[in-house]
């Protein structure tokens, strides 16, 4: 989608290049991610009314350093460049830019000087996140100083030129006054106007679903979650029940999570959706397998040929009817579309996710993504909008592959019901405490490790579950919650004492990264 007078993100490769857009996007202005070396021709295409240069892992001196067509600093168009950004620019203009060993994240604090829109109503002195990498020693032409650290230039602009840039990190909430300083350049630097308004994004849609599919049927893979149950919401305000949903029970859902969601479903949002228990299925295929990744392609392979047999009986059942199933909707947001055309390429598997993209060749469905241009809080404000309830719209992501990943070794029913308990005792606890909808997720993990224990008089020898519970704003980093003392302590005891074969509970206080949210 292409909205003009927005303003595009050129990605380096930064951590923070989704946020930067997405804070824009709060002001209510389109933003698009378009990889550093985007042609000109395509910048021009979004007519932006301005550029920022994200940040990003490299130094300027790197043999392949990211670069982007140096035109863009020279095309009238103002241009915020961040960290990497602003190195790039300082380099690129003829600035000294002094490199660093390695690059470090941390706090510091501004000291602002002279006068410059970028910092209109901020206070002189601020507490900002700073990337501690190389820095801009010596200005480039026509350029001043706004702001220094202690250790270096933090903020320099040539306002002739419309080009501003610091050092630090304006879109994470750490650094202070960073959302107000996003909107003077926004709005006082580039002159921006509001264009960017979720009603009119419904209505548009749901227009552009019905063009999209005429008087034809669609399918949609439900997997609980908050992205395909609005994706679906969004296709059956289209076309109604000419959309039919299908929510495959894999035997390794969450408690009650299968017939909760299916009631839900159906009679809170009106959906028309086939419930389809496949668990034998998929458990005998699991029989004996431990390697994570064995265990993720099983299932993906296993849901999909579920998924494949059951659009196949409704096409046939359909062939009399109104016709074939056409389409396939899913719940794509920006971040993996975006992924796709990073700077970086795709990005290394760390772990197989599964959606049911790898459908085999056969079967002939044109994709409708009604939610490829939105990240996930916009997803969320959307389904409100659509009246979703908010149970299924502040549900914590729940990945592909179920608890399959969250049992380490073997996955037999028994396991599975002893893990099923324990995480229905850290979720409820978690929401007793209010915590549910503050955190990212909260979960338990089932150990194959077995220690010995205490109850009553007699020694036991059980079963050890893994609390995992993590603040994070997007899954990229995460940090492990600092949970009160009494919560975890209701936990531990809760689970102990209820879920039978357990007699010991550890707290995960490991950051992503350098590990990951899930365990496998
Ligand atoms: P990790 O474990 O990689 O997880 O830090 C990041 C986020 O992704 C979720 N996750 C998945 N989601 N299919 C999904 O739809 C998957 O296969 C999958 N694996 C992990 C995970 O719960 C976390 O929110």
């Amino acid at each position: 989608m292409i909205v003009k007078k927005g303003i595009v993100v050129l990605d380096f490769g930064g951590q923070y290049t989704q946020l930067i857009a997405r804070r824009i996007r709060e002001q209510e202005v389109f933003s698009a991610i378009l990889p550093c070396n985007a042609k000109l021709e395509e910048i021009r295409r979004y007519d932006p009314a301005g550029i920022i240069l994200s940040g990003g892992p490299s130094s300027v001196y790197d043999k392949d350093a990211p670069v982007c067509d140096p035109e863009v600093l020279r095309s009238a168009v103002p241009v915020l460049g961040i960290c990497y950004g602003m190195q790039w620019m300082a380099h690129t203009l003829g600035g000294n830019v002094q490199p660093a060993e390695r690059r470090e994240y941390g706090r510091a604090q501004l000291e602002r000087e002279g006068e410059s829109k970028l910092f209109n109503g901020v206070p002189r002195s601020l507490r900002i996140w700073n990337s501690h990498g190389d820095h801009v020693v010596g200005l480039p032409s026509g350029f001043v100083v706004t702001g220094r650290t202690a250790n270096a230039v933090a903020a320099i602009e040539n306002a002739a030129a419309k080009l501003c840039a610091v050092e630090f990190h304006p879109e994470v909430l750490h650094t202070e006054f960073g959302t107000e300083i996003l909107q003077n350049f926004v709005f006082a630097v580039c002159g921006a106007t509001k264009n960017w308004d979720r009603a009119g994004f419904i209505g548009e849609t749901v227009a552009a679903i019905q063009r999209q599919v005429g008087d034809a049927r669609a399918l949609c893979a439900l997997s609980g979650g908050v992205d395909s149950a609005v994706a679906a919401a969004l296709v059956h305000r289209a076309i109604g029940d000419r959309l039919t949903n299908v929510f495959v029970d894999t035997g390794m859902l969450r408690k009650n999570e299968y017939q909760d969601t299916l009631e839900l479903l159906r009679k809170r949002v009106g959906l028309n959706v086939d419930g389809v228990d496949a668990s034998k299925r998929f458990l005998s295929r699991l029989e004996g397998v431990t390697d994570p990744e064995t265990k993720r392609k099983t299932i993906g392979a296993d849901f999909i040929a579920v998924f494949a047999e059951e659009a196949r009986k409704l096409s046939e059942q359909s062939t009399n009817g109104a016709g074939k199933i056409r389409f396939l909707v899913q719940g794509t947001l920006y971040p993996d579309v975006i992924e796709s055309v990073s700077v970086k390429g795709p990005s290394a598997t760390i772990k197989t996710h599964h959606n049911v993209g790898g459908l085999p060749k056969d079967m002939p469905f044109e994709l409708i993504e009604p939610l490829r241009d939105l990240f996930k809080d916009e997803v969320r404000r959307i389904g409100r909008e659509l009246g979703l309830p908010e149970e299924i719209l502040v549900k914590h992501p729940f990945p592909g592959p179920g608890l399959a990943v969250r049992l380490i070794g073997e996955i037999t029913r028994e396991r599975l019901d002893t893990l099923r308990a324990a995480d229905a005792v850290v979720v409820e606890e978690i929401r007793n405490a209010g915590l549910y909808e503050k955190v990212w997720q909260a979960f338990a993990v089932l150990l194959p490790v077995r220690s010995v224990g205490v109850m009553g008089d007699g020694r036991t020898y059980g079963d050890t579950i893994v609390v995992r519970v993590v603040d994070s704003q997007d899954a990229m980093t995460a940090d492990w919650s600092r949970l009160p003392r009494e919560v975890l302590e209701k936990i531990s005891t809760r689970v102990v004492n209820e879920v039978a074969g357990v007699n010991r509970v550890v707290y995960d206080i490991s950051s992503k990264p350098p590990s990951t949210i899930e365990w496998e």
